[in-house]
């Protein structure tokens, strides 16, 4: 039997973490495994979510179309949150919700790229935005980070990269893979570079309720009183209120911008989950000191992880922060996929190698700390020296 499939799809990679999840199969140890490959709060939703969930499951609307750019309630709640977040107005119509922020990612890139276009993406980049830009014709160009400076990158080789075909840069903050925050000046410097050659700024803030305790806001670019005329602000409601599987993210963006992104999500989507919204809708409000208490959580959990990599003589941590450690590795002649099939299948550790996130990273592993609590957090040192390779 013969069937068709599009060369371009063909040549995308398998999805990253279904590949590292294929190894748990092969432990050989008694020790539960320990987990830290994808990223996912490793707490449970907070009981008012599961309380409104069952109690809206049965409501006649949920079952039916919504509206193609989200809950207008969820679109004003978010909205609200966001002014307040960030010392800005940002309106219900500069909101969209998608079904995730994979997706949102997507709904921005095809708003503002054509295939044969191009986005610049500072590496190690998240996987996602590399393969969905591959996927959709478009050219992601890795921009190298400095590993001194936790692979935050140079506003200068932005610059040199900059092509007649290049339409937007992208950034996650705090990243993925490194945990880096972004600092406000060097948002700063890519925003009027991208004002400069007339770039969209796209920034992925899936993680911004994990920022570094000290950090008071995510950024300062809604400072700018024409933000949203380059800034897209992507975001992702699966790690903050621990719902993943209810697929909900939302874009930020011009409302000219959104009016056209809706014409995508119909086309894909028509419209996101409707009960995750409504029950965001009425929960975002509440839930600001369990939020908080969660950063404080997840903080306490990088102390942990900060620990673990004093007491190992030959791994260190090269940057952290948010959900993640990026970790060099001490085995140089092996690839990263490699060493962490092996980790896997000795030990019980489960990681993503650093190789999927750009191939100078293949002496790294990603470990995502945030899934795991102190105590297993705690026995990796047992684990990692354990390893023979
Ligand atoms: C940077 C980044 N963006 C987006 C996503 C996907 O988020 P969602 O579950 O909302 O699609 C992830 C998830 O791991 C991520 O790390």
């Amino acid at each position: 039997m013969t069937y068709l499939v599009s060369p371009t799809i063909r040549d995308l990679t398998a999805p990253p973490v279904a590949q590292v999840q294929e190894w748990i199969d092969q432990y050989q140890g008694n020790a539960p495994m320990i987990d830290l490959s994808q990223a996912v709060p490793g707490y449970p939703p907070h009981a008012d979510v599961k309380a409104a969930l069952a109690e809206m499951a049965d409501q006649d609307d949920v079952f039916s179309y919504g509206a193609i750019e989200g809950e207008p309630q969820l679109r004003q709640v978010y909205a609200e949150h966001i002014s307040q977040l960030y010392s800005t107005a940002i309106s219900a119509d500069q909101v969209l919700i998608s079904s995730g922020c994979n997706q949102a990612f997507i709904f921005a890139m095809m708003s503002i790229a054509k295939a044969g276009d191009n986005i610049l993406l500072p590496e190690p980049s998240y996987f996602n935005h590399t393969s969905s830009l591959t996927m959709l014709g478009m050219t992601a160009i890795g921009i190298a980070g400095d590993p001194a400076r936790r692979f935050l990158p140079d506003v200068a080789d932005f610059e040199k990269a900059i092509t007649p075909a290049t339409r937007g840069i992208a950034v996650v903050s705090p990243n993925n893979p490194t945990g880096t925050h972004y600092p406000d000046e060097l948002l700063n410097d890519l925003y009027q570079l991208c004002k400069r050659h007339d770039l969209a700024l796209i920034i992925d803030e899936t993680y911004r309720d994990f920022c570094d305790l000290d950090v008071v806001r995510p950024h300062g670019l809604f400072d700018h009183p024409d933000a949203l005329d380059t800034v897209i602000q992507l975001y992702s409601f699966s790690k903050a209120y621990c719902l993943p599987g209810y697929r909900l993210g939302a874009v930020t963006a011009h409302e000219n911008t959104i009016a056209e992104m809706a014409k995508i999500t119909d086309n894909i989507q028509i419209c996101a989950p409707r009960l995750g919204q409504l029950v965001l809708s009425r929960v975002i409000p509440h839930l600001a000191d369990w939020r908080h208490e969660n950063r404080m959580e997840i903080a306490a959990r990088r102390s942990a992880f900060r620990t673990v990599f004093e007491t190992l003589r030959d791994w260190s941590i090269s940057s952290d922060g948010g959900y993640f450690g990026f970790v060099r590795h001490p085995y140089s002649d092996r690839t990263s996929a490699n060493v962490a099939a092996v980790l896997m299948r000795q030990t019980g550790v489960l990681t993503i190698p650093g190789g999927f996130f750009g191939s100078a990273y293949d002496d790294h592993l990603r470990f995502a700390f945030a899934n795991a609590d102190i105590a297993a957090i705690s026995s990796l040192p047992e684990r990692l020296m354990s390893m023979l390779v």
